[in-house]
């Protein structure tokens, strides 16, 4: 099978296409035949050699996958070859022909929902659930604000929040991406380059802070986030891209949270949670992943390139 290898850390230009030995489950594994993988901006962190937790050279990224399984080892009940599935972390990297998973990491994958939105659940679906619910424990009848919901955690986050009974106020860079998130479930859009969105959002809620705040760029907007929080508000920071100052005063004032939330912090049980939560929403339909772009798994360069230089509309995907 052909697989992207990486074999020293770099920039995009480390990943190459390479033929390799078709893989095989041992016991309570999976190997899955992967039609799509999705392409994540913590991939392109990995592969540059700055993130904190640096796989083995060589490797194979990613950690999404929509497919087929292809085998199963002993022990494996809960899928069956020829399933179709979404993958969700992965022993193996996704970038490739197959993939090797854990059974927990295999998750059946709707008729109705393709290859590429099953590439699309894992990363970005998993943290926007953790952060909102486990985190946050948002609840119906609050309101939150999706700071950052163009790209493939924000639409995630606004369809899961608005199939939950939130009232959803969304942020976006660009016209084509704040329609995009309206026709997701938001209530409410606001462009998070005009210089005065955060008023904008306490006036699109009725002059109240909101309560509860995902946040996809912490380093730019911690600051003025506390200061449009409801009393006993949350923020969770799900994305940052550098330090940032605050005034502790504006989180002290309203018993406001600053929640981190890290997908791989999160247990065997508590994804085992997430992922029925998620298989129900691609069941009801109320979780659609949004693509933006496919690109062949050979051009994995160029997708670590474009998620990077991302103007939010949905995810990237690679295709093999
Ligand atoms: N904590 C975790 O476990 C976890 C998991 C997944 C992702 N993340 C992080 O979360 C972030 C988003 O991931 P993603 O996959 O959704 O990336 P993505 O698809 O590239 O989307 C990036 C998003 O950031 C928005 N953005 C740009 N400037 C912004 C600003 N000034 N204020 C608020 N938002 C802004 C973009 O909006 P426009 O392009 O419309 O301006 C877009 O919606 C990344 O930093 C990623 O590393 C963390």
């Amino acid at each position: 099978m052909k697989a992207i290898r990486v074999r020293e850390f770099g920039g995009p230009e480390v990943m190459s296409l390479e033929e390799g030995p078709d893989l095989q489950p041992g016991p309570g594994q999976v190997v899955v035949t992967v039609k799509a993988a999705g392409v994540n901006p913590v991939d392109t962190y990995i592969r540059s050699g700055q993130y904190a937790k640096r796989p083995a050279l060589p490797y194979t990224p990613g950690m999404d996958s929509g497919g087929v399984v292809a085998s199963v080892g002993e022990g494996v009940s809960g899928v069956a070859v020829g399933d179709r599935v979404y993958t969700a972390g992965a022993v193996t990297g996704t970038y490739a022909e197959q993939v090797l998973c854990n059974e927990s990491q295999v998750h059946p994958l709707p008729e109705h929902v393709s290859y590429q939105q099953g590439a699309a659940m894992g990363v970005p679906y998993g943290i926007a659930y953790r952060a909102l619910f486990n985190r946050a424990v948002a609840k119906a009848g609050e309101t939150v604000l999706v700071h950052g919901a163009t790209g493939g955690v924000g639409v995630a986050a606004v369809q899961l929040a608005r199939a939950a009974g939130l009232r959803v106020i969304a942020t976006g860079g660009t016209e084509k991406g704040l329609k995009l998130v309206l026709e997701q479930g938001a209530h409410y859009v606001v462009n998070h380059k005009a210089p005065d969105h955060c008023e904008e959002v306490v006036s699109l809620n009725r002059g109240r802070g909101v309560d509860v705040i995902l946040e996809m760029l912490a380093n730019v907007n911690l600051g003025n986030d506390l200061k449009i929080l409801d009393q006993g508000g949350r923020v969770v920071v799900i994305g940052s891209r550098g330090t940032v100052e605050i005034d502790p005063r504006d989180a002290m004032s309203r018993d406001a949270s600053i929640l981190g939330a890290l997908l791989f912090n999160a247990s065997e049980h508590e994804l085992a949670g997430i992922h029925a939560a998620l298989v129900a929403g691609l069941e009801n339909r109320t979780l659609r992943p949004v693509i933006r772009r496919e690109i062949p798994l050979a051009e994995a360069p160029q997708a670590h390139i474009a998620v990077m230089e991302s103007t939010g509309y949905g995810k990237i995907v690679l295709i093999t």
